[in-house]
């Protein structure tokens, strides 16, 4: 195995999932602090990384953390409650001395494919070897995420130029940080968002997986040593219609057989606006179908919303409630841990 396969694996070690705590500042104030009611900028930011990676145990289940670059210019201060252990570290180093891989999303945002266009391209790419090498020697970053988006809208979207697009993007990243010496995660996330039904999400994520591996593949990107991040297969948002676990897990687990390399060193999966208990359920049935249908690759999460959600209603932006709020988080990271388990 290459060392960058190895490094992968320690990512999906069994029991074990990753973080994403990597919001920008703009989806950091407005859609985690100002939505829960809590003041935003620079400190409340900082506040709540605190909270979520200075919380005692986060080890126990957590193989890595994805950052975002703001957070590894910002130190735990482990607010309300003192440690002489941690106060004052890079976030980084914090999670490092715990065993906890430091990662860094690197893609910088979507914008349209074109003028008026409803789809989305992923930027990012102009810099990223001098940001990766920055990322990797000064804050020791071991792993990295770009994030691409993909719309459904009826047969029409996503359209050929998004997927390929995307695609390239994707594997022009994960080369650029393999160079590097760091493991790429490629998300293309197949949005929630839609009146579409479970099968035709179900479609679209095989075809987005056959478009990016038949891009891996005329480049450079040692597939051994990828991560993919993906959707779940789930009716569209807008039909209000609520799959069961073992309707994802078919679909998904399904749709992956069919369309991802067993080469690929893990898939782990993104919450994407489902409930805390939705994310664990469904993951749980997806754990259960994929060893059924001997899954080539480890599986686990890598959530953002469905781990921070309640945390974040309980803390409310109070230093009094940050005892509580970790309680919270922890409990929750736990059930997710043990829905791959
Ligand atoms: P969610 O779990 O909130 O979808 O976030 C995961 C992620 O990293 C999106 O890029």
């Amino acid at each position: 195995m290459t060392d960058l396969s190895s490094l992968a694996r320690s990512l999906v070690v069994p029991g074990k999932g990753i973080l994403a705590a990597d919001e920008s500042e703009g989806t950091a104030d407005e859609k985690r602090l100002a939505a829960f009611g809590i003041e935003t900028g620079p400190e409340m930011r900082r506040k709540f990384r605190d909270l979520l990676l200075a919380t005692p145990g986060i080890e126990e289940y957590l193989s890595g953390v994805i950052l975002y670059k703001e957070t590894l210019s910002q130190k735990d201060t482990s607010d309300g409650i003192p440690s002489k252990e941690v106060d004052g570290l890079p976030f980084s180093e914090l999670l490092a001395r715990r065993g906890i891989i430091p990662g860094i999303k690197v893609d910088e945002g979507l914008e349209p494919i074109a003028e008026g266009s409803k789809e989305t391209i992923t930027k990012g790419l102009l810099g990223l070897p001098e940001r990766l090498a920055e990322y990797h020697a000064e804050h020791g970053t071991q792993f990295t995420k770009w994030r691409a988006a993909l719309r459904i809208e009826g047969d029409t979207l996503p359209s050929a130029a998004a997927l390929v697009e995307n695609a390239k993007r994707l594997a022009s990243y994960a080369c650029e940080v393999q160079r590097a010496g760091m493991v790429p995660i490629l998300e293309p996330e197949v949005l929630l968002d839609g009146a579409h039904g479970r099968l035709r999400s179900r479609a679209v994520l095989e075809q987005t997986m056959r478009v990016l591996f038949e891009t891996l593949n005329e480049q450079c990107a040692d597939i051994s040593g990828i991560i993919i991040k993906t959707s779940m297969v789930l009716s569209g948002s807008e039909t209000g219609k609520k799959d069961t676990p073992e309707e994802v897990a078919e679909d998904t687990v399904g749709a992956l057989m069919e369309s991802v390399p067993r080469e690929v060193a893990g898939i782990v999966f993104l919450s994407g606006g489902q409930t805390p208990d939705q994310a664990t359920e469904n993951l749980a049935a997806i754990t259960v179908a994929a060893r059924a249908k001997n899954a080539p690759w480890p599986l686990t999460f890598s959530y953002g919303r469905a781990l921070q959600e309640e945390a974040l209603s309980v803390w409310k932006g109070k230093d009094e409630n940050v005892t509580e709020a970790r309680a919270v988080f922890l409990a929750r990271l736990a059930k997710v841990a043990g829905a791959i388990t």
